[in-house]
C-alpha cells in the first residue's frame, strides 16, 4: 500500500497496533504494520527490558512507544508529595466499598496494603514526572514514533523527541484537541472516536476523522476507534485518514496479555456489551460491561475518584479479580472486565496477531475491489 504514513514510517501497510503486549507489537511490525507498545503499566526498568526484547525480535523494523500523560489529574497527585500523599488522598470509604464488594461476590481479598503501595507507584507514573522517566527510557531505543494520550504532550517530550529525530503522535477525541496538539508540535494525529476501547470521548469515528483531517491538514491523520476489519480500514482511508490505529482487535490474539476468562468474555461479547466508565482509572474509559462497572454505578458506590487515585483503588482489585476468575470463581468471573471498544462484537476467533494483519489487508483489497466495481474502474 502507498499512503503518506507508509513512506514516512517505512511500513508496508498503514496499520498501527497499540498493545501492552510486546509479542503483539513485534508480530505486527514483523507482518508489515507498525506495533506501538503501551508503556503506562511498566516501571522504567521493566520498560527497558521490554524494549530490549522488542529490539531483539524486530530485526530493525519500525515500532513505537505510547506513554500516558494526562492533561488534568487529581490535585493530590499534582502536589508532588509522592506515594504517601497519593495513598493518603484515597478516602477510607473507597477501601470499605471494595472490601464489601469482594465479600458480596465471594472473592478472597487481596493483600490490600501491598497492592495499595504497588498501585500508588503505578498511579505515580501517570503524572508528568512519572511519564518523563518512561519517555527517557523510550528515546534511548531505536523507536520510530513516540505517542501520548489524554492531553497535549509535555514540551519536554516534544523537544527531546525532535532532537532525536523521532516523530511524535497524539491521540485526540475532538477537532479542538487536534488543533492544540499540532500547535504543540505533534507530527501525526490519531483521531480516536468514542467507540474505541480505553479512554475515549463521545464523537464517533465516522464523524471525527473527516473533521480532524480538515482541521490539521497537511498533518497526516490515523483513524482509530471501532476498526477491526479491512473494510473499515478502506472506509478510514476514504474519510481522508492516512492509515488506522487499532487497539481492541489485538486483545483476542494468541499473543495478547488478556487473561483467559476475560478473553472468553470478549469472544462472546456483542458490540452492545461495552460502557464508558470512570470505575477503573477515574477518567471515562470504554470497557467491557460487568458486575464491576454496574456496582460502581450502584446505590452503595462512593463514586469513582479522579485519575490517578481511582487507578490505585481499582488496579490491585482487578488484578486479584482476574487471578481468582482464572480458578473458576463465579463472583470473580462476573466482576472481571478489561478495556475494549465496540468492535468487540467483530472479534469472534482467536488468531495469531500476524494473521489479523493479513486478514485485514485481504479484506481491505476486497473492499477496494467492490468500490472499483461501483465506479466501473480498476
Ligand atoms: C486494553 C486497551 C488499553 C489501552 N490503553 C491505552 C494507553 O495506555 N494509551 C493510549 O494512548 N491508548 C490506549 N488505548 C487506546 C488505543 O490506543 C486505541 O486508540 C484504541 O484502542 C482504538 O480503538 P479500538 O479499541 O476500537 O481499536 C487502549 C486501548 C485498549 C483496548
Amino acid at each position: 500500500m502507498n499512503t503518506e504514513v507508509c513512506a514516512r514510517f517505512g511500513i508496508e501497510f498503514p496499520l498501527f497496533a497499540f498493545s501492552h503486549c510486546r509479542d503483539v507489537v513485534a508480530a505486527v511490525t514483523n507482518a508489515g504494520g507498525f506495533g506501538v507498545l503501551g508503556a503506562v503499566a511498566y516501571t522504567p526498568d521493566r520498560l527497558e527490558e521490554e524494549l530490549r526484547w522488542i529490539d531483539d525480535h524486530v530485526g530493525g523494523r519500525p515500532y513505537g512507544v505510547d506513554v500516558l500523560v494526562p492533561g488534568k489529574i487529581d490535585k493530590a497527585a499534582e502536589g508532588g508529595g509522592g506515594l504517601d500523599a497519593l495513598l493518603a488522598a484515597v478516602p477510607d470509604e473507597h477501601w470499605s466499598f471494595l472490601v464489601g464488594l469482594f465479600a458480596k461476590y465471594d472473592v478472597p481479598l487481596p493483600d490490600f496494603e501491598k497492592a495499595r503501595r504497588s498501585d500508588a507507584r503505578g498511579g505515580a507514573r501517570v503524572t508528568k514526572e512519572g511519564a518523563t522517566e518512561l519517555i527517557d527510557v523510550s528515546l534511548a531505543h531505536p523507536i520510530g514514533l513516540i505517542a501520548s494520550a489524554l492531553g497535549t504532550p509535555p514540551p519536554l517530550m516534544v523537544e527531546r523527541a525532535k532532537a532525536a529525530g523521532i516523530p511524535v503522535a497524539a491521540l485526540v477525541g475532538t477537532p479542538e484537541h487536534a488543533r492544540r496538539q499540532v500547535a504543540a508540535g505533534v507530527d501525526l494525529v490519531v483521531a480516536q472516536g468514542g467507540e474505541a476501547g480505553g479512554h475515549t470521548g463521545e464523537i464517533s469515528t465516522m464523524v471525527l476523522v473527516p473533521e480532524v483531517v480538515d482541521t490539521v491538514a497537511p498533518v497526516p491523520v490515523l483513524a482509530a476507534g471501532g476498526i477491526a476489519t479491512g473494510r473499515q480500514m478502506a472506509a478510514a482511508l476514504a474519510l481522508g485518514a492516512s492509515g488506522v490505529w487499532c487497539g481492541s482487535v489485538w486483545l483476542t490474539t494468541e499473543e495478547a496479555e488478556t487473561s483467559p476468562p476475560v478473553k472468553e468474555k470478549l469472544l462472546a461479547a456483542t458490540s452492545r456489551d461495552t460502557i464508558r466508565s470512570r470505575s477503573r482509572t477515574g477518567k471515562p474509559a470504554r470497557q467491557l460491561r460487568s458486575a464491576w462497572t454496574r456496582e460502581w454505578e450502584g446505590p452503595d458506590s462512593p463514586g469513582p475518584l479522579g485519575m490517578p487515585l481511582q487507578m490505585i483503588v481499582a488496579e490491585g482489585a482487578m488484578r486479584q479479580i482476574n487471578k481468582v476468575a482464572e480458578s473458576g470463581n463465579p463472583g470473580a468471573r462476573a466482576l472481571a472486565n478489561y478495556f475494549v471498544g465496540q468492535c468487540v462484537g467483530l472479534m469472534n476467533t482467536v488468531k495469531p496477531a500476524r494473521q489479523v494483519v493479513y486478514d485485514m489487508v485481504e479484506d481491505f483489497a476486497d473492499a477496494v475491489e467492490r468500490l472499483n466495481a461501483v465506479t466501473g474502474t480498476g
